[in-house]
């Protein structure tokens, strides 16, 4: 399918690079293209970023039916740009639009779409320490009308956003909130999906956790609300006696491409690593017997972010002394020099936009 591209007359003035936080600046275009049943995938194009017009009854304000991702570019020293295993994002669009009975899209077309339009907003890749530019694909719904159904038409967007740090201290460890009595997800649910209502299902724990003055929940399971699930935007993995544990993939959590990458890494480096249930009470008694060493979470947002809290029924269990620790430090390096070309990529996860 052909990309038409119509580019902007009045470019946007850029924002100060230190101080961009996350998700709040969009670049001089975005790419859309549209479905409906009967003639696929049609019009895709590039246009200058501009508000989406949308009738009120369109079914995605009502019942939800949107899914989202979230990747970057990095641009190297070299001045290349870079995208770390796209596919996989592309991939995963798949997997939620399934679950969310809408239609699939195909991944080398996807990821060519990102391409054409970041290369197209190539200035807009931040060049200061810790930044890249924050790519958001997305899919929604849009036919007008309030029956209960899988709507037969869709659009897929691209926005991009020049970011720095997902959270507000860098990349200093975390203070986490283990919450009690909300939950995110089930086994059968929608949890594995990036669907849209996962997370406005999430912003009650999310705003109690956050007057308590923790960043973010951890979730627990939806059946016992025992064992542990992932971060409202990260995955999470824990350094128990020199072993590092992570929740398995059993349908409630996102199977995070960081997580992956970092599961692939540290076995590569021959490290002890097991996918399996882990309860919160075993944490806290490897933590009173002072075997947690470390814990952080994994995202594309977060990157590599370590935890130096985790507060869990009124009590609060203090991770490395909150510093960083050491196997999150050097999956930072490792992770981050590959994504921006500082390191070799012997694993052919970066593809390069020109
Ligand atoms: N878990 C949730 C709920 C997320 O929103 C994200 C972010 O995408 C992740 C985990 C991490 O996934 P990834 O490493 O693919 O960015
Ligand atoms: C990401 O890491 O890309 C995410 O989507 C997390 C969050 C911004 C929802």
């Amino acid at each position: 399918m052909q990309i038409k591209i119509e580019k902007t007359k009045n470019p946007k003035q850029k924002p100060d690079q230190s101080n961009l936080g996350f998700g709040k600046y969009f670049t001089d275009h975005m790419f859309i293209v549209d479905y409906a049943e009967g003639k696929g995938w049609h019009d895709a194009r590039i246009i200058p970023y501009q508000p989406l017009s949308l009738d009120p009854a369109t079914s995605v304000f009502h019942y939800g039916q949107a899914i989202f991702e979230g990747m970057k570019a990095y641009l190297s020293a070299e001045g290349k740009i870079l995208l770390f295993r796209p596919r996989k994002n592309m991939e995963r669009i798949n997997s939620s639009d399934d679950r969310m009975s809408m239609p699939l899209i195909d991944v080398d077309f996807g990821v060519e779409a990102i391409k054409t339009l970041v290369k197209l907003d190539r200035d807009w890749i931040p060049t200061a320490d810790g930044t890249s530019l924050y790519i958001r694909p997305f899919i929604i719904s849009t036919d007008p009308a309030l029956g209960v159904r899988a709507s037969n038409t869709y659009k897929f967007i691209i926005i991009l956003s020049p970011v720095g740090a997902y959270y507000p201290q860098g990349i200093a460890p975390v203070k986490i909130y283990v919450e009690p009595e909300y939950v995110r997800a089930v086994r059968g649910g929608t949890g594995y999906a990036k669907a849209a209502g996962n997370y406005a299902g999430s912003m009650k724990a999310q705003s109690i956790a956050a007057k308590k003055g923790y960043v973010q929940v951890l979730w627990l399971d939806g059946v016992e609300r025992k064992y542990i699930e992932e971060v409202g935007a990260m995955n999470v993995f824990f350094k128990v006696k020199g072993e590092v544990v992570t929740p398995a993939l059993e349908g409630s959590i996102l199977p995070g491409i960081t997580r992956e990458s970092v599961i692939f890494l540290l076995k590569h480096w021959g490290m002890k690593v097991s996918e399996r249930k882990i309860s919160i009470h075993e944490l806290q008694e490897a933590h009173n017997k002072g075997e947690l060493e470390e814990a952080f979470g994994t995202g594309t947002a977060a990157v590599i972010s370590p935890i130096g809290e985790l507060s869990w029924n009124g009590s609060r269990m203090v991770l490395n002394y909150g510093n960083t620790g050491d196997v999150a430090h050097k999956l930072y390096d490792m992770l981050t020099g590959i994504q921006f070309g500082r390191l070799k990529d012997e694993f052919g996860w970066t593809v390069k936009v020109e």
